[in-house]
């Protein structure tokens, strides 16, 4: 057996075709086809799956397959596997088209319909993934649904969709609305990639499949919550995108937020789709409106130097944003949001702080040493959970130190290799489950959220940005958000 986690009950994914629109791209090299290559690996591909690889660039499907082969050999968390390859690599085709030109995806619905003839399955079922740049796609949906290629006669036709979904709420929902005028939203996956990560997804086994957590998962025993996705990269070669995006569209619309959900929902009646989104939406539903007081915002020194960057930008490549969720589990307890790039070390984690002791019986100059207990959720890296609490010093009267129990993915689960968040998630979209995908609801929630503080800090005589230097840990003003409210930054 490799070293891989084994999942036992992922079974074979149905799938005929999977097309990848767009598939020029990086996400292509780096992303999708590794994860495409093992799930093969791990037998949870049909032999007969084909991968179409749909854009612009006058590549031959031998081109094509050599330069995925190289984001294979590169990208792929296992080792690689030259007779593998060469069972993969027939598999991937080239197919020359414009994502603008609605005639190309005629002829591209004609070849998969030919194709697919040829298979003489019972059902020809599809994956589509949109890995294009997002102008492309409304007119990519409008032509899938003008040519019957969202129709599920002969097989399911599910969609993933790559964020950024929308740049505000009103883009949002008109891309919604394209995206219902062709698919039921059963057949839509919007994808967070962050989802797919398995830490993220054990927040929900550590809260859900455990008695002794969910007691004090309130703001009875929470002091605060702190969720960072620190980075070290800078915006490199994707200043363009990124200068029009800022920190909040391109992390916390998605990602930071949803990390939120998984932390402060409450428990679903299943696991399953529905079930789980209902109960996302709905905390998302209880957040406050974030006022500009509660939020930090900066830019990294000399990022306006960056090709591609305007130079009088006023973009944010950091920020720190207190939020509250007012229902009765969590009134009252701050959540700080963070991220930022250029930052000193690249680590994602959830804190959660507890409330001191109500009452401290040892000696009191002591005493103000303890440091409240403090359960870390590490999602990546060095994957686990830690837990904080304290300890009596061995052979000493009433002196205590702070301990840690840890569980780490790398020695419970023996040297496993945690597969790629785009592994998991295609995967589920290949098997429909859209459990760890954003509902539309979800992601206008989101956006409605977010949308204010953008607008605020966007508006000329809105606050001014701080800066921070590249390697630091961000700019002063966030440590004063947190320390005005009687806590630390983890
Ligand atoms: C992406 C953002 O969604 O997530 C990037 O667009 C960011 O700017 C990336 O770097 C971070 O993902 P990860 O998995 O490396 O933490």
């Amino acid at each position: 057996m490799s070293a891989d986690i084994q999942a036992t009950n992922v079974g074979v994914s149905k799938c005929s075709t999977i097309v990848i629109f767009g598939a020029s791209g990086d996400l292509t090299r780096r992303k999708l086809i590794p994860s495409l290559y093992n799930l093969y690996r791990k037998e949870r591909l049909w032999e007969t799956t084909r991968i179409i690889g749909f854009a612009r660039r006058p590549y031959t499907t031998e081109k094509f397959r050599s330069l995925l082969l190289e984001g294979v050999k590169e990208f792929s968390e296992s080792t690689f596997d030259a007779q593998l390859w060469e069972r993969f690599a027939p598999k991937l085709h080239y197919f020359q088209g414009n994502l603008d030109v609605p005639e190309d995806y005629e002829r591209l619905a004609a070849y998969l319909e030919e194709e697919e003839k040829k298979e003489k399955r019972e059902q020809a079922n599809r994956l589509y993934y949109l890995a294009t740049s997002p102008v492309y796609y409304m007119p990519a949906v409008a032509a899938l649904g003008r040519f019957g290629m969202a129709d599920e006669t002969t097989g399911f036709r599910n969609i993933i969709i790559e964020k950024p979904f929308g740049r505000d709420l009103t883009s949002a929902e008109e891309l919604n609305q394209a995206v219902h005028a062709a698919f039921k939203e059963r057949q839509v996956y919007r994808i967070d990639h962050y989802l797919g990560k398995e830490t993220a997804q054990n927040i929900l086994f550590f809260r859900f499949a455990n008695a002794i957590f969910e007691p004090v998962w309130n703001r009875q025993y929470v002091h605060n919550v702190q969720i960072t996705v620190a980075e070290t990269v800078d915006v490199g070669r994707r200043a363009g995108y990124y200068d029009s995006a800022g920190v909040l569209r391109d992390m916390f619309q998605n990602h930071l937020l949803q990390l939120l959900a998984l932390v402060a929902m409450e428990p679903p009646t299943s696991f399953e789709a529905e079930a789980l989104r209902n109960e996302k939406v709905k905390v998302l539903k209880a957040i406050r409106p974030v006022s500009l007081s509660d939020s930090v915002l900066a830019q990294y020194d000399h990022y306006k130097d960056t090709p591609g960057v305007d130079a009088e930008s006023r973009t944010p490549t950091y920020a720190m944003v207190k939020v509250f969720v007012d229902n009765w589990r969590w009134k009252g307890v701050p959540f700080y949001l963070m991220s930022g790039k250029a930052l000193e070390k690249k680590r994602s984690e959830i804190n959660i702080e507890f409330q001191c002791p109500p009452h401290m019986m040892f000696n009191r100059s002591m005493s103000s040493d303890f440091a409240p207990n403090l359960l870390s959720i590490y999602i990546q890296p060095d994957e686990g959970i830690h837990l904080r609490f304290e300890a009596k010093q061995p052979d000493s009267d009433q002196e205590s130190r702070s301990v840690d129990m840890e569980f780490h993915y790398s020695s419970s689960f023996g040297g496993s290799i945690l597969p790629d968040a785009y592994e998991r998630l295609i995967l589920d979209a290949l098997h429909g489950d859209a459990s760890l995908f954003a509902r539309s609801d979800e992601i206008e929630q989101a956006w409605r959220l977010i949308d204010p503080l953008i607008s605020g800090w966007e508006n000329k005589h809105g606050p001014d940005l701080a800066n921070y230097t590249p390697g630091s840990w961000g700019p002063l003003a966030a440590k004063q958000l947190i320390v005005q409210n009687d806590c630390q930054w983890k």
